[in-house]
């Protein structure tokens, strides 16, 4: 039987990992910037988590939801205080899409509304809702295609009013990545969030804050909507939660009741789910990764920006990009392969750079070591000069 191709894939076989690093299976170790699309977190193999995840998997690893899973409390729990939203609710799934497509299905259900705001260049994950509020047509199956769901200029404040003033009282929820990924490290600004938590609440629709990708400490805040000081009525999150073992979730704001069967899953808040996430939790906490994904973010941040090449470097915490010139075109594929930097990317021209919250000085200096060496030599060769010339 062969793999459904669907991605292009590196020709590497990873086989071991630790904290920021990987390794192939020959040997070859690599620093990773990309933390596996934003899902490690508090690093690779971190031997808590492993033994948090070991110890649960000798007991139990998974029960339905039909029978009292006291872990889920304790992540709740958790949770609640780490992001400091402990009046919220918790419901636990699988995946960012299922989050997100459980946000915007109880959005509705809370509001017996069908309208939906996205953003250009917004990704939301490929499930049917979830993938119908994503821009992009090129992954929207004719059988997602819905006009349910409108997407306007992100950070626009004036089409956002007019599009309330016009149809406010139809929409049942405004979708919003804090920092959009995938769209290219675009960062929401304070005054649009502020906005939109405004018209949410003037009209009666719901404010989702999709936190992915920039959520779970990744900016510094808990959630990079934080930094607009005001609270989404949804929160949805999934890469960062388990640090590699799959789990999402929707944390759910008081005002919105639950009621039995309106949201359900199988494998949602398992055992041993609960177990790596309760396990990131603490790491996060204990060693201060909020705090070190400041520091070293915008110590990295800073250091790109010297580089005259590279463009735009934009970006909160260790949620980075810059767009890469055409001159420079095959830096990411050299970063990958001549200097072993897994790095990730966004098209056209972007590159993103995503690491574990517990990068250290060390790792983000030799980041910025191979990039800078890089450059010089792309540049030399564009211009068809020797790299070590005197300029
Ligand atoms: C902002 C955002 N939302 C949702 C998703 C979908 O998550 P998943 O791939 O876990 O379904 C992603 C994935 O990249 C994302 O970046």
């Amino acid at each position: 039987m062969k793999l459904f191709d669907v991605y292009p894939i590196n020709d590497i076989n990873i086989v071991k990992a630790l904290g920021s690093n990987v390794w192939d299976d020959k040997g070859n170790k690599y620093l990773d910037m990309y933390g596996g699309h934003a899902v490690i977190s508090i690093g690779h193999t971190h031997p808590n988590w492993v033994k948090k995840i070991e110890d649960q998997l000798e007991k139990i690893a998974f029960y339905s939801n039909s029978i009292k899973i006291p872990l889920q409390q304790e992540l709740a729990d958790k949770l609640g205080q780490v992001s400091g939203k402990n009046d919220y609710q918790l419901f636990l799934c699988n995946s960012g899409a299922e989050a997100n497509e459980n946000a915007l299905k109880l959005a509705s259900f809370h509001n017996g509304r069908k309208k939906i705001v996205a953003f250009k260049k917004a990704f939301h994950g490929r499930t049917s809702l979830a993938v119908a509020a994503t821009d992009n047509p090129a992954i929207i199956a004719p059988v997602n295609e819905t006009d349910n769901v409108t997407f306007l200029p992100f950070n626009d404040e004036e089409s956002l009013k007019a599009h309330f003033e016009k149809h406010g009282k139809e929409v049942s929820s405004v979708i919003v990545e804090g920092i959009q990924g995938v769209g290219g490290i675009r960062i929401a600004s304070k005054s649009f969030l502020q906005l939109i938590r405004d018209l949410c609440t003037e009209h009666g629709s719901v404010f989702i804050a999709d936190s992915v990708q920039c959520g779970y400490g990744r900016t510094g805040k808990f959630y990079s909507h934080d930094y607009a000081e005001v609270d989404a009525d949804i929160y949805s999150m999934a890469k960062g939660m388990g640090n590699g073992f799959p789990i999402g979730a929707i944390s759910i704001s008081p005002e919105i009741a639950p009621k039995h069967f309106m949201l359900g899953t199988t494998f949602g808040g398992n055992h041993l789910a609960c177990a790596a996430a309760i396990a990131v939790l603490e790491v996060i906490e204990k060693e201060q990764l909020m705090e070190n994904a400041t520091k070293i973010g915008s110590y990295l941040l800073s250091e790109i920006k010297k580089i005259p090449q590279l463009q735009n470097a934009r970006g909160v915490g260790l949620m980075i990009g810059f767009d890469v010139p055409e001159e420079l075109k095959d830096l990411r594929s050299h970063l990958l392969n001549k200097y072993k930097i897994f790095t990730g990317t966004s098209k056209p021209n972007v590159i993103r750079l995503l690491p574990s919250l517990a990068l250290s000085k060390s790792n983000a200096d030799l980041f910025l070591e191979a990039l800078r060496k890089e450059v010089t030599l792309l540049s030399a060769r564009s211009k068809n000069i020797p790299a070590n010339a005197e300029l």
